[in-house]
């Protein structure tokens, strides 16, 4: 049994995560700032503690002892608490874990690598905080999920790509949480960038050897296997920088 630290375990995405844990008898910790709606809305056996990303008392605490952390939050689209929030969450977990080495998945998006766009703000914080986990010697998967639900219900299969191909489209969210949970237990999955997508087709179901095809990210490089080259660390906020010299444990193929 693995005890699991989500956070973002009662978002859209988090819940579904935490359910199928607990259905494959790995009762997850979900940290939340609300602990008496998340009492009321995850099933038993979920362990919920109160806490804030921001409050690295408490997130200590909630990754105390923990085998593996998986992290779906997000700040709300357009409240513009990225670098709080989606990004920040990477440096106050890597502080929380100090020299705990656990497996961490880390829910990202589709787009990340993308120039322009509405999202741009989001999805660059996004790419920072991939950037940041992929070089701090953990053993990470990232999983960037295509849009949530969008016309996909009758899709069965998931489907794993890499190189942030946008134009891949929909992902169930069923299947973004089933590969968040397959990535967690499966070997095969760490030190790998993946989208997911939900496609026709029949169900996937060799986790171990659809990870295990996906290419592995070049050990010291901030970028995903397949992926356009992203900044170079001098031209990302110096809090990034900062974060870098800090957690990176792997030396780097860019200068800091
Ligand atoms: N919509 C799409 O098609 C799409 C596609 C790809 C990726 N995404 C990404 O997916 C993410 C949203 O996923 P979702 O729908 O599962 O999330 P959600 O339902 O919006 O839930 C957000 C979660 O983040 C947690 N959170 C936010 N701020 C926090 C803080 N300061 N401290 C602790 N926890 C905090 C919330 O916990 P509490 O409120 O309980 O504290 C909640 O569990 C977004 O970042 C989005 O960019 C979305």
């Amino acid at each position: 049994m693995k005890r699991v630290l989500i956070i973002g375990g009662t978002g859209s995405i988090g819940r579904l995560v935490a359910d199928r844990l607990l259905e494959l008898g790995h009762p997850p910790r979900v940290l939340t700032r609300d602990p008496d709606r998340a009492q009321r809305s995850l099933p038993d056996g979920v362990e919920v503690v109160a806490g804030d990303l921001a409050d690295p008392v408490a997130l200590r605490a909630a990754a105390a002892g923990v085998d593996a952390v998986v992290m779906t939050h997000g700040a709300p689209y357009g409240s513009g608490d990225y670098a709080a929030v989606d990004y920040g969450a990477v440096p106050a977990v890597l502080d929380a874990l100090e020299e705990h080495r656990v497996p961490v998945v880390l829910m990202s998006s589709i787009g990340v690598t993308a120039s322009g766009g509405q999202s741009r703000e989001l999805l660059e914080w996004k790419r920072r905080g991939e950037r940041l986990l992929r070089v701090s010697g953990l053993p990470y998967t990232i999983v960037r999920p295509g849009w949530f639900d969008a016309g996909s219900s009758s899709h069965q299969r998931v489907d794993l790509h890499q190189g942030d191909r946008i134009e891949y489209g929909p992902a169930r969210r069923d299947h973004v949480a089933e590969t968040i949970v397959q990535a967690l237990l499966t070997d095969s999955a760490r030190g790998r960038t993946v989208e997911v997508f939900s496609a026709d087709g029949p169900a996937l179901t060799d986790w171990a050897g659809a990870f295990h095809a996906a290419e592995p990210d070049r050990p010291g490089d901030l970028d995903g296997a397949r992926d356009r080259p992203g900044p170079r660390p001098q031209a990302e906020p110096e809090r990034v920088r900062a974060d870098l010299r800090r957690h990176a444990h792997t030396p780097l193929t860019h200068e800091l």
